[in-house]
């Protein structure tokens, strides 16, 4: 078994083949993270990208590379030109692709396997990867078509966009579809809050220091908060997000990840088994969502939104309490909150501590609220930080305490050059045969599952006004903790 998250080479010689090419995600994220992978020099040796989309959508190579320059013009941090440019652009192809019809994609895989093959490498060697950034309405015919060409076979990985179903039927239909083609050593379902440096981080935070794990429990903790909320609204994405909502949009994907992150038992190593069998036992343990622990909110004027249902029941934020029922975390509530058009735009776990006894002060004066603030504060958005909110003395003659914090945030500790968006880390990842940071099959379906009562029977939507922090029942559910982010 290996025992440790890829640290070694660059992935063998590989092509990728990106589903949804001429899509809004190639756009702002595939095809930038990728030029960024060879700027890094963290792509194989020899690759080549093809871009593929149904005949609509059709395009000649070269029109590819223009599409991706200006994706890259736009979305890159390193700005496509010069020699570095050249060389990804030289990598590019396009192949249609229908299920009537997969001969051109298959003739552009084997002609950059040729390519790759004259270049130094037998063609045998060469890994596929297939990236289906399509919508979920393609997804099985283009899988089943990958099965049907052949284009599968092998060892060819595939790389799955969420929405992972729409609720536990629908999941185990999309297991059972892509299961009839790739086995599960070949899948790997994307959750991009796992390729964020912070989110990995909480595994080093937590069992690499003895400072903390002794106390990451039940009987030291008595909330865990993991907030995202959003200033976006839905802008140009009303037909999806009418039909998904912030609950399937972020809660079952993104949230629970973290979520997993936060509450595992040590793993015995941070291979893929040890890693999502521990991540997998926390989902195990999380009771059924209790639909009188759910606030669903909707922004006002969301209705009147274009391609918004007028009459849309839809949530664009919502709030819920969720218990891990096991002997770290029984009694200790996890709020879990995401949404658009909400006050602020963060990603921030905050694990609240139980109150010391504080006899020994009363007498004193004391500029904070008594024991409100002994918090760990992780902020996962990019760059990443930690913050510990504990109290102090105040300098002076009397012994009043005073809210402070001590900080570790990652833009002033470590040099930032190395590091890789999320969509860049968990390629590389794919490509390496990693699973460590992609989701499994269980741990999807196990939450679908607790969430079948706030799937068929939710709370009604209640008004929030745009920019603040949800309807008021958001501050009930936490109660009688608040929400560090209010
Ligand atoms: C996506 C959701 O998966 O994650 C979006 O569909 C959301 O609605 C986005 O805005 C947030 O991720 P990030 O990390 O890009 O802010």
């Amino acid at each position: 078994m290996s025992t440790a998250r890829h640290t070694g080479p660059r992935p063998g010689n590989h092509v990728i083949v990106l589903f949804g090419a001429t899509g809004d995600l190639a756009k702002r994220k595939l095809l930038p993270g990728l030029f960024h992978l060879s700027v890094a020099g963290l792509l194989p040796d020899n690759y080549r990208i093809i871009g593929t989309a149904p005949p609509e959508f059709a395009m000649s190579d070269a029109d590819f590379a223009a599409h991706a320059e200006s994706a890259c013009e736009q979305f890159c941090r390193t700005k496509p030109a010069g020699d570095a440019w050249r060389d990804f652009a030289s990598r590019l192809s396009f192949g249609v692709a229908s299920p009537e019809d997969p001969s051109p994609l298959v003739s552009a895989v084997e002609a950059a396997e040729k390519a790759i093959g004259a270049a130094g490498s037998g063609p045998g060697s060469v890994g596929r990867l297939f990236h289906l950034a399509v919508p979920p309405a393609a997804f099985g015919s283009v899988v089943g078509m990958l099965g049907s060409s052949g284009l599968s076979k092998g060892d060819a990985r595939v790389i799955i966009e969420k929405p992972f179903g729409v609720d536990l039927d629908s999941a185990r239909a999309l297991n059972d579809t892509v299961h009839a083609v790739f086995d599960e050593s070949r899948v790997f379902r994307i959750d991009h809050f796992l390729g964020k440096e912070s989110v990995d981080n909480i595994l080093a935070f937590r069992f690499a220091n003895g400072l903390f794990e002794p106390i990451w429990n039940r009987d030291h903790i008595r909330y865990v908060q993991i907030d995202v909320p959003e200033t976006l609204s839905i802008e140009g994405r009303a037909a999806f997000y009418d039909a998904t909502g912030a609950y399937r949009d972020m809660v079952v994907t993104h949230l629970f990840q973290v979520l997993g992150f936060v509450a595992m038992e040590p793993p015995t190593s941070l291979a893929a088994k040890p890693l999502r069998d521990e991540k997998g036992k926390v989902f195990d343990a999380l009771k059924p969502i209790d639909v009188r622990h759910v606030v669903r909110g909707q922004y006002a004027g969301y209705r009147s939104s274009p391609g918004v249902n007028p009459r849309s029941d839809t949530e664009t934020m919502v709030a819920v309490r969720v218990e891990v029922e096991n002997w770290r975390w029984h009694g200790v509530p996890f709020y879990l909150r995401s949404g658009k058009s909400l006050a602020a735009g963060r990603q921030v776990v905050t694990l609240g501590f139980r109150e010391p006894p504080l006899r020994m002060f009363r007498a004193h004066r004391h500029d904070a609220p008594m024991g409100r603030v002994n918090e760990i504060v992780i902020d996962f958005a990019d760059p990443g930080s930690i913050k510990i909110e504990f109290m102090a003395k105040k300098p002076g003659p009397e012994m009043t305490l005073g809210a402070t914090e001590m900080k570790f945030s990652y833009d002033d500790s470590f040099a930032q050059a190395n590091a890789l968006e999320g969509y860049e880390r968990l390629i590389l990842l794919a490509m390496l045969g990693d699973q460590s940071l992609f989701t499994r099959a269980d741990g999807i379906e196990r939450v679908w599952e607790i969430s079948e009562q706030l799937l068929t029977a939710p709370p009604p939507v209640e008004e929030y006004a745009p920019g603040t922090w949800g309807p008021p029942s958001v501050d009930k559910l936490i109660a009688p903790h608040r929400w560090y982010l209010h």
